[in-house]
């Protein structure tokens, strides 16, 4: 057989234990598959002397991480995150030390995927991402290779599992959104800083990552358009569910004539379509192709278990000698595709308002519509609060982006409104 695989590892919490954990449960079943032992024979975090509830004897523990680079192994791991600071310091200095490099660090490839994969290619090593998208889902792998013959021209779907679990329980026991955030930190699958989770961020990071793969693009995060799930409330799932919809935060990216779209949104889902039955902490993801058409790709979308499972089957394809460009292709044929313009766009939208419960109210809602060219296809209003207030909620009918965002505008600083109107996209 031959010579193992060396892996140093960086970064030991809830995705590095999980490495851990799956080198060691499914060894002998990864060494058939692999052709060779895949050996951790290196590691670093930032506290050694922690207890994590795997065995850290048989490895040669690295305080400075950045040093992992210049021990004896072929690939390193690294499950430390953060766009920039160790993890990328970390990054650099092991490709130019020639050697390969695993990362489910989504923020890091967002910010800096086009130098690294440059690195990578100079040197002819591999730079491997397949946990940073969606967590235990060979995404990427799909769109790299098993959907390589295809101009793909859109790609969309729900790429956190954070902001679906708390939008899913919401949904199903009637909770608070603070209240689920704490359970969802508590499970492992929250970033550091949650808020990259609910300001949509962390799908954001995923997204582009997802484009570039996809449409042959340069990774463009910079563009996306990103919003989260903060100003949801329990009443807007209830009024969507009394529609026939679900709320999702969706990251939607198309490639066209006009440009490349990017955007993370809370979505209204229709009720029968796939998305709106994703639930929990699980994530899908969906690509459109000429030839292959629609591909629904759909499992967990975070933990240390699916995500481990990702990282390792990483350093299975290295094993074999099975890379190419991290990218699909080398980095210099990705295309510099400007960003498409937000308003052109066209769609259906949903609409909330909190209102004071008073005359004229309504009307004052409604000629701001009309004044914007934008036509109501269904309202409800609920009865007002103990504190006067009452909430009204719009579906539009199909209209240019702009006309809302126009009849919103009309609408600032009106007397009538007790807060800030939520805007949802209709995924049609
Ligand atoms: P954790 O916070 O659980 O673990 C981070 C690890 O990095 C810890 O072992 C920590 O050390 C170590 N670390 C942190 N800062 C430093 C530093 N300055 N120097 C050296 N080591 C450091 O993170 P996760 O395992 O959840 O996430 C790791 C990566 O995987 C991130 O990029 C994340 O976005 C990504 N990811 C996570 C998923 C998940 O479900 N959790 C899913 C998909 C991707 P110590 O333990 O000593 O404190
Ligand atoms: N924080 C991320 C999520 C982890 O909730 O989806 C997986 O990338």
């Amino acid at each position: 057989m031959a010579d193992a695989l060396r892996v140093a590892l960086a970064g030991l919490g809830t995705v590095g234990g999980g490495v851990i954990r799956v080198l060691e449960a499914n060894r002998d079943l990864i060494t058939r598959r692999a052709g060779r032992p895949i050996e951790v024979v290196a590691v670093s975090a930032r506290d050694r002397h922690k207890d994590r509830g795997i065995d850290l004897s048989g490895f040669e523990w690295v305080d400075d991480t950045t040093a992992l680079a210049r021990c004896d192994a072929d690939v390193v791991v690294e499950l430390v995150g953060g766009a920039d600071g160790p993890a990328l310091a970390l990054a650099r200095a092991t490709l130019a030390a020639n050697k390969g490099f695993v990362t489910a660090n989504k923020a890091m490839l967002a910010h800096h995927g086009l130098e690294l994969a440059q690195a990578a290619e100079r040197v002819s090593v591999p730079l491997k991402f397949e946990a940073a998208v969606a967590g235990g889902i060979p995404v990427i792998k799909g769109l790299r290779e098993g959907a390589a013959a295809n101009a793909i021209s859109r790609v969309y779907g729900i790429l956190n599992g954070t902001c679906n679990f708390i939008l899913s329980k919401m949904e199903a026991e009637g909770r608070d959104f603070a209240d689920v955030l704490v359970e969802a930190q508590a499970r492992g699958f929250a970033e550091a800083d949650p808020s990259f989770d609910i300001d949509g961020v962390d799908a954001a990071h995923k997204l582009s990552i997802l484009s570039s793969i996809a449409f042959g693009t340069q990774p463009a995060f910079g563009s996306v358009a990103a919003s989260g799930i903060r100003h949801v409330i329990a009443a807007d799932i209830a009024e969507a569910a009394a529609l026939g919809y679900r709320v999702r935060l969706v990251g939607i990216a198309e490639a066209n004539g006009r440009g490349l779209f990017q955007r993370v949104h809370a979505h209204l889902v229709p009720n029968d379509h796939p998305l709106a039955h994703v639930t929990g902490s699980t994530n899908a993801v969906v690509a459109e192709g000429n030839f292959v058409g629609r591909l629904l790709f759909q499992g967990a979308g975070a933990g240390d278990g699916p995500t481990a499972s990702a990282v390792v089957a990483d350093l299975i394809d290295i094993a074999r000698g099975e890379y190419g460009p991290p990218y699909a292709m080398p980095a210099a044929s990705l295309a510099d595709m400007p960003a498409a313009a937000e308003g052109e766009r066209r769609g259906r939208a949903y609409l909330r308002f909190t209102v004071a419960d008073r005359v004229g109210v309504l009307a004052e809602i409604a000629a701001a519509m009309r004044d914007a060219n934008v036509s109501i296809e269904s309202l409800i209003q609920r009865a007002a609060a103990a504190d006067g207030t009452a909430l009204v909620a719009i579906v539009t009918h199909e209209a240019p982006e702009a006309n809302v965002a126009v009849a919103l505008e009309r609408l600032r600083g009106s007397q009538s409104l007790a807060g800030e109107p939520l805007w949802m996209h209709i995924l049609d």
